[in-house]
């Protein structure tokens, strides 16, 4: 965590350098002045341990403790394919969005997160500000997360969780907030997400997105995801939602679409592009 601290300082004073000005300088050359919010004696710098009690996530459909469960291999098959086209393209951001909500984004991005995290170190963030969930999906304690973190001064360790699920950590969303397309596209966000992904070069970072036909949240923060996945319900959405939503996410790399609450099988089927 101290590594996500000194990449946060750092991007903070190289977006400083970009804008110009003195103070700069005077941040820059000054060691002291950009080690004094590391050197508070507290117990925050300490990432937050809040260990899982799986039949309670079990009941909500977040697989892959130690139940064994037909899901947890459905998930299985969507990490290895997942993980193999991010390697390949050397890209360790992803975006799970839908077109409409309620079509699974969060699930997905929970169970692909569990999945993903008994082979690389990963990264769960909540980025839907409006709507958050993530937290009652995994029993979270208190509600301080990215919005507080992106409103606030609370230090990121603060509002980041160690589920005690392999290596997979976890930054909720917080407060539902009404401006959260700003907040999301903020400098603050943008140098969290350049700082976390420099603190740890091999960490995967998964964002669950708000849905991208009835809110800009999603389309504002795509760019700044590498690669996507498209959630599609079976039976609810329709083509026509599923071509607006990919036209939407045209300038970010699609890795493909999640047929979601399928009755082909009794769990969730995917297909990629
Ligand atoms: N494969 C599935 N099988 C059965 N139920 C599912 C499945 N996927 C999601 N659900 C249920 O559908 C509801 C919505 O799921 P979820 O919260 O993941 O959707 P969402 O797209 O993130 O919604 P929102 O747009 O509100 O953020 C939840 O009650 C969830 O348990
Ligand atoms: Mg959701």
């Amino acid at each position: 965590m101290e590594r996500i601290k000194q990449a946060l300082e750092r991007a903070r004073i190289e977006r400083l350098n970009r804008e110009g000005g003195h103070d700069v300088v005077e941040l820059a050359s000054s060691p002291k002045r950009i080690d004094a919010p590391h050197t508070e004696p507290s117990a925050r710098l300490v990432p937050r341990t809040q260990e899982v009690f799986w039949p309670s996530l079990n009941a909500r459909r977040v697989v892959g403790g130690p139940e064994a469960s037909a899901l947890v291999d459905t998930y299985r098959v969507l990490r290895t394919q997942v993980l193999q086209r991010m390697t390949n393209a050397k890209m360790r951001t992803l975006g799970i969005t839908s077109a409409n909500p309620g079509e699974g984004k969060s699930l997905t991005a929970a169970n692909l997160a569990i999945s993903l995290a008994k082979k690389v170190p990963v990264l769960l963030v909540d980025a839907d500000l409006r709507r958050p969930s993530i937290r009652q999906l995994f029993d979270l304690g208190p509600p301080t997360g990215l919005a507080e973190y992106l409103t606030g001064d609370n230090d990121i360790e603060e509002c980041i969780f160690n589920p005690g699920i392999d290596m997979l950590n976890i930054l909720p969303g917080g407060a539902p907030c009404i401006n959260s397309s700003e907040l999301l596209v903020s400098p603050k966000m943008l140098e969290l997400v350049e700082a976390l992904k420099r603190s740890d070069a091999s960490r995967l970072i998964i964002f669950d997105l708000p849905p991208l036909l009835t809110a800009d949240d999603a389309l504002a923060f795509s760019p700044h995801v590498e690669a996507a996945l498209l959630v599609v319900e079976e039976g609810k959405t329709t083509a026509a939602e599923l071509e607006r939503a990919t036209e939407l996410l045209q300038g970010t790399h699609l890795l493909g679409s999640v047929l979601n609450k399928s009755t082909q099988t009794h769990a969730a089927y995917y297909s990629y592009n």
